[in-house]
């Protein structure tokens, strides 16, 4: 290349570089590297990496806003319960002399369903409804290890009794404690723990179907569904089941169970405010 000629190639370089400085970033790419830098000081954080409340809460207002979905074309004529408020069921049967006998049974032998008001959601039940064989998951352990025991002075088989003398049929029980499993006169009572899907499913080669289902175990959200899923299929036509002691953060969900339930044309569902909590009850139709 002779001098004329690096000249001539040095000129086109820089003229245009003169008349826009701007290209000389283009040679360094430094946009790039400015990008790069910025995109450094903007690291998203995974979900879950964020704090724990934090993601409690988006799950549940996420589960509000599903619940928003399933209300279109809701029929709200189709609640099992009409009174929402265990408020309205109380008024109801507040000087009822049957209602005040299924009362004394659940005092008399240690059941906790008078002082929680939950009997008028069995008295409003066994008044409506024909109830002719009974299992309840949840005997009452007073073993103070065990998660939702009745305390040292717990009875267990408490509520089996009351409703047995009540209704005067046959009942079924059953419970993870094992120490607290027993049998008398028209009670029998098997092991499951909620949590394990197979001990729920070989209640069903245990017992007959039934006409009320009751899961006053664990409550925790994961364990009902496990009753619900696989219990279900077990109740007789217009059978019940009762979810008791919702505890009111699990609220949101419940509310979406219920409407699914509802929406349904073989079952039907109320969710019924207990003050301290919630109680689900469905019932399947076919
Ligand atoms: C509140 S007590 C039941 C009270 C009784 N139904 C009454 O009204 O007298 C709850 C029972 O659930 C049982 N439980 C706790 N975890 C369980 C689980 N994973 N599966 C089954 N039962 C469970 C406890 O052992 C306890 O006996």
């Amino acid at each position: 290349m002779n001098f004329q000629s690096f000249l001539f190639r040095l000129k086109r370089l820089i003229i245009p570089v003169l008349r826009n400085p701007l290209l000389l970033f283009k040679i360094f790419n430094i946009k790039k590297i400015l990008k790069a830098l910025k995109s450094l000081s903007n690291i998203q954080v995974s979900f879950k990496d964020l704090k724990k409340d934090y993601q409690i809460t988006t799950l549940f207002k996420t589960f509000e806003k599903i619940s928003l979905i399933s209300d279109i074309n809701l029929n709200k004529n189709n609640f099992l319960i009409k009174e929402t408020k265990i408020d309205d069921l109380e008024k109801k049967y507040l000087n009822n002399d049957n209602c005040e006998k299924l009362k004394n049974l659940f005092n008399q032998y240690g059941s906790d369903k008078t002082k929680s008001l939950l009997v008028y959601v069995y008295f409003e039940i066994f008044n409506n409804f024909n109830i002719n064989s009974l299992f309840e998951i949840g005997l009452g352990t007073n073993n103070i290890s065990v998660r939702s025991n009745m305390g040292l002075d717990g009875k267990p088989g408490a509520s089996l009794r009351a409703f047995r003398d009540y209704l005067g049929i046959n009942v079924y029980g059953a419970d993870v404690d094992k120490s607290i499993l027993f049998e008398e006169k028209h009670i029998q009572t098997f092991f499951v723990d909620q949590l394990n899907i197979e001990t729920i499913k070989n209640i069903k080669s245990l017992i007959p179907k039934v006409d009320l289902i009751i899961d006053d175990g664990l409550h925790q959200p994961d364990a009902n569904l496990n009753v619900i899923l696989n219990l279900l299929d077990h109740l007789n036509s217009n059978g019940i089941l009762v979810i008791e002691d919702i505890e009111p953060s699990f609220v949101d969900i419940f509310q979406i169970i219920e409407k699914i339930y509802n929406k349904s044309e073989n079952f039907k569902s109320s969710l019924i405010n207990m003050k301290n909590g919630y109680c689900l009850v469905i019932q399947k139709i076919k």
